[in-house]
């Protein structure tokens, strides 16, 4: 039998289990209601609001907000419609129109974005749909606006309150909360389910678990303070050499200052992941080449010279499986050694590291054309002829070996 000192601590914590349940973080609780899928239409706006107030449209935000509006228009929060997902939608609408409203949940989610609306196993058309917000991509609204209400960062100066009483500004003032500066504002979208599609028993998407389980998150770096340092609204990534750059640490070195010629010459090209704050790159669709190349005197490549090391997820194009997986966690590196004989003098050794943040897309764009993409084939070609141009160098030095 349990002693009563016992049973009471028992109780006690019961007590306090039940207790820190029925407390959840507000900041929790706020994040579970903004971003339930899917959103929820956000209804006729409030009487009071001017015909401004009560749009949707990125540019009406933008007519009061012009700085975040500028800024988000370069980004790629700007294009998640682009014609590389509107043309894959186009005919999935129609013959898998439950996938294709998947898609919406991160490409276009606001409930005003859909032209179809699930109604029990089937779908119909939405009454809310507005063709020209579902081309924008992920809107302002989609992060701000929930039943025509703004929501918020705190201040700057970290207060929640407004300046002014809220029925006297403009859409009655936004309701903050620190919500905005946490990672788990992004996760819905940057992250997949436990339950969602994996390949070798990792998730497709696992951004959020690969910044949780760094020391970013243990220092208390959150996405935002790199991806939107000082609350710019450009969310650069892996398509911006600049970023890139910011992350990581690459050196070229030679074994030696000089060899002769006929020698065997070394040299090492290493990256190290300092800032970047998850896998690097996070998704399967990125590929960064490291490449070593023998140059001339004159400044020509020697033919066959050619070494690479590719830091990648590499997943088959029909998603069947992982072909391997060489991406650099936050902290790691990783470093090419390049051996090569001198053939002449003035020889000297290339060292460079190419990034191709839309290597899987190209190759899958052309596979979908090939299969046929229907009616979204127009789309498809604009988006392959934009992923064949997107690789570009970050790092590009010549060691002379002679
Ligand atoms: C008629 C001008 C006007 C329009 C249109 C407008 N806003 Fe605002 N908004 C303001 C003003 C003024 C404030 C500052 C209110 C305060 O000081 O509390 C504000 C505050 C905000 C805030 C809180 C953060 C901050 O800067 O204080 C957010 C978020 C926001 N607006 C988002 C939006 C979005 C999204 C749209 C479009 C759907 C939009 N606004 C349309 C004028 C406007
Ligand atoms: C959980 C959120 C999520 C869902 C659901 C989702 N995507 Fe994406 N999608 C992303 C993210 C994040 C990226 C950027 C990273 C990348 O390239 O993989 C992206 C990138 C893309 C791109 C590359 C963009 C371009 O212009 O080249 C295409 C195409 C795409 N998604 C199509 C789809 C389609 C089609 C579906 C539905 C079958 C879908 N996505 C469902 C989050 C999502
Ligand atoms: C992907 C979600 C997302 C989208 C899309 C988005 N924002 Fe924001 N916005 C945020 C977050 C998160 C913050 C707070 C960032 C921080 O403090 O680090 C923020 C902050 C703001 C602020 C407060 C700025 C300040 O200096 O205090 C305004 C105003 C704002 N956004 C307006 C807009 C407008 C207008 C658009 C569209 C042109 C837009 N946002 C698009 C997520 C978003
Ligand atoms: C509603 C879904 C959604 C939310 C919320 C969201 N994102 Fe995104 N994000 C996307 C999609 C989809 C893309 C892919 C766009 C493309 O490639 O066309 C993307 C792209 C990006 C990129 C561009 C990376 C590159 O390829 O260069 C960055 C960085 C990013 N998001 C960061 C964030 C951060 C930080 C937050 C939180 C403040 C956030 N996102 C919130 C859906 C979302
Ligand atoms: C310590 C800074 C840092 C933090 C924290 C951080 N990132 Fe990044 N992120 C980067 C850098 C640098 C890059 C460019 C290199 C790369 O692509 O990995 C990047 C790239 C990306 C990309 C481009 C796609 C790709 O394949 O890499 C996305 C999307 C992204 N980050 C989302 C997020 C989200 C979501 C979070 C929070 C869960 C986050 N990041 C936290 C620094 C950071």
């Amino acid at each position: 039998m349990r002693s009563r000192p016992v049973a009471v601590l028992l109780a006690a914590l019961i007590g306090l289990l039940a207790g820190a349940t029925l407390a959840a973080d507000p900041v929790e609780e706020f994040l579970r209601r903004h971003w339930r899928r899917p959103l929820a239409p956000q209804g006729a706006p409030p009487a009071r609001f001017t015909a401004l107030e009560g749009s949707l449209a990125t540019e009406a935000c933008g007519t009061c907000h012009p700085a975040q509006l500028a800024e988000w228009r370069t980004s790629l929060h700007a294009q998640t419609m682009g014609p590389g997902v509107a043309g894959q939608l186009v005919e999935m609408l129609r013959s898998d129109a439950e996938s294709a409203l998947a898609c919406l949940t991160c490409h276009a989610p606001l409930a005003e974005q859909a032209p179809l609306v699930a109604a029990g196993a089937a779908t119909r058309p939405n009454p809310a749909y507005d063709a020209a917000l579902g081309a924008r991509g992920l809107a302002c609204a989609a992060c701000h606006v929930r039943g025509h209400a703004r929501f918020g960062p705190p201040r700057r100066d970290g207060s929640l309150e407004s300046a002014a009483p809220r029925a006297t500004l403009p859409h009655e003032g936004a309701t903050r909360t620190p919500a905005f500066l946490r990672s788990e504002f992004c996760q819905s979208c940057h992250q997949f389910a436990p339950d969602g599609f994996a390949l070798n028993g990792k998730l497709l998407e696992n951004t959020y678990n690969e910044w949780r389980a760094s020391r970013f998150a243990r220092e208390g770096t959150q996405c935002q303070d790199c991806h939107m340092p000082d609350r710019h609204h450009l969310w650069r990534g892996i398509h911006d050499p600049e970023t890139v750059r910011s992350g990581l640490e690459i050196r070229a070195t030679t074994g030696a200052p000089r060899y002769g010629v006929g020698e065997t010459a070394t040299a090492t090209l290493r990256v190290t992941s300092t800032r970047v704050g998850h896998a690097f790159p996070t998704y399967v669709t990125a590929r960064v080449i490291l490449r070593a190349e023998l140059v001339d005197a004159a400044g020509r490549v020697v033919a066959g010279s050619r070494r690479e090391r590719v830091i990648a997820r590499e997943i088959a194009l029909d998603l069947s499986r992982e072909i391997f997986d060489t991406r650099l966690l936050p902290g790691r590196s990783t470093a090419l050694e390049y051996r090569v004989r001198v053939p002449a003098a003035g020889a000297r050794v290339r060292l460079a590291v190419v990034v191709e943040p839309k290597a899987f897309y190209t190759k899958f764009f052309e596979a979908l054309l090939a299969e046929g993409a229907g009616r979204g084939e127009a789309q498809i070609r604009q988006a392959l002829e934009a992923a064949r141009k997107s690789p570009f160098t970050v790092f590009l030095q010549e060691l002379p070996l002679t």
